[in-house]
């Protein structure tokens, strides 16, 4: 049979971070119960089009997840559960934000077959995370991280961020070692993107940002400092244990099938990549009419990539690069003939060969958009 990861995004939170532009806000709690109601609606609606594909992933992502009662939680994960064909033992995800966790909601995603959780600790530093804006401290973390633990989660990864407004590199070590002493299974660490409409974007020009060098810097130490304790890194920003990769995003990367329930969560299937409109009041008006969400199909730089371009930059986002043998595969030609500008970034120490593969060496994982646009034939 074949196979599907299901993305399922919940568009709250209890207060925006000073740094985020994904789709959430904060709402009553009558709101996110019609929208849980629209989200269960299109997932049975939809349901029959999957029939012959069996889910092997699902995440619930955001937004804070977390901020669902445990009723609420459960209504949605017997959904997936009735409608969804999925596999036994599939990678279930849900992402957590510290300060939002309780007992009774660790229980309710077990009963519901959650077997992975994704924690946003962003920095160990009190101070720091009051000025992203967070609404936890570090004790809030690890309240949340210690009860999934005696709940039996086995499967943990954390989310950190770094070049930080006023960031020093002792600070992103104390945090780097801190998260390691953790011994979560993955760690994500990710680079601070100033979004324009975010209040770090309004006031980007008065924030102490990293400079160029500092961020490689800092982004170097990150992957050397989580190598020398066990964790192998498998794409730019993601680090894991072994055999506890992310299976769901890994198919982002791996350009596999991938269906999206609510507004902004974005799909791939068929072919076809689309997304729903960011409207929480559009989506859950046309589900209580028993009306699906309308597609938005995507055109963005990255879709109107013929298809040999969108291999090679996804690949490249992974630790193991292009395979060259794969590429003949897929496209019955010569990956160097089809890129020779790959040779000049060998030659640099950006791009390593080793005979079968070309991958990214750290400094090139840190310059890789610009590589790209380099080599990619758009
Ligand atoms: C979709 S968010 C949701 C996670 C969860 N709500 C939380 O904040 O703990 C996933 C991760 O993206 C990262 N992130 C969000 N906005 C970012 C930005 N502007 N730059 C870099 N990383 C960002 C954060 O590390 C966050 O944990
Ligand atoms: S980072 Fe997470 S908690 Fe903060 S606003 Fe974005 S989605 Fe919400």
């Amino acid at each position: 049979m074949r196979k599907l990861g299901a993305y399922i995004h919940i568009p709250f939170c209890e207060k925006k971070c000073n740094y985020c532009d994904f789709y959430s806000s904060p709402c009553s709690e009558g709101v996110r119960d019609s929208y849980i109601e629209a989200l269960c609606k299109h997932i049975e609606l939809e349901a029959p089009l999957y029939k012959d594909y069996e889910f092997d992933t699902v995440y619930i992502g955001g937004g804070t997840p977390s901020i669902l009662t445990p009723n609420s939680f459960e209504k949605l994960g017997k959904t997936i559960k009735k409608h969804l064909n999925l596999t036994q033992g599939a990678e279930f995800t849900i992402e957590i934000n510290p300060g939002t966790l309780t007992l009774e909601k660790l229980i309710a995603y077990k009963s519901q077959g959650v077997n992975r959780l994704s924690i946003g600790l962003q920095s160990t530093n009190d101070q720091m995370l009051v000025s992203l804006g967070r609404i936890h401290t570090l004790k809030d973390f690890e309240e949340s991280y210690f009860l999934a633990r005696e709940c039996g989660f086995d499967n943990v990864s954390l989310d950190l961020m770094y070049g930080l407004p006023n960031q020093t590199l002792n600070d992103l070590i104390e945090t780097l070692e801190e998260a390691i002493s953790y011994q979560p299974e993955h760690i994500s660490a990710y680079c601070l993107k100033v979004e324009e409409n975010t209040p770090f974007g309004k006031i980007e020009a008065s924030l102490n940002l990293p400079d160029e060098d500092f961020e490689y810097l800092m982004y170097e130490t990150i992957v050397e400092k989580l190598r020398e304790n066990g964790y192998s890194q498998y794409e730019i920003s993601n680090f894991s244990r072994a055999g506890r990769r992310s299976q769901h995003n890994l198919k982002y990367w791996l350009s596999q099938e991938y269906i999206g329930f609510g507004p902004s969560a974005h799909s791939f299937f068929c072919g076809e990549r689309y997304s729903y409109k960011p409207s929480l009041s559009e989506y859950v008006e046309s589900l209580s009419k028993d009306m699906l969400p309308v597609k938005q199909l995507e055109e963005n730089f990255e879709h109107s990539l013929d298809k040999m371009d969108e291999y090679v930059m996804l690949r490249f986002r992974l630790n193991d690069g292009v395979n060259t043998s794969e590429f003949y595969k897929e496209f019955g030609k010569e990956f160097a003939k089809e890129y020779p500008q790959i040779e000049q970034f060998v030659r640099s120490g950006h791009v390593n060969f080793d005979g079968e593969k070309y991958f990214f060496s750290t400094k090139g994982f840190f310059v890789s958009n610009y590589i790209l646009t380099q080599i990619l034939k758009f």
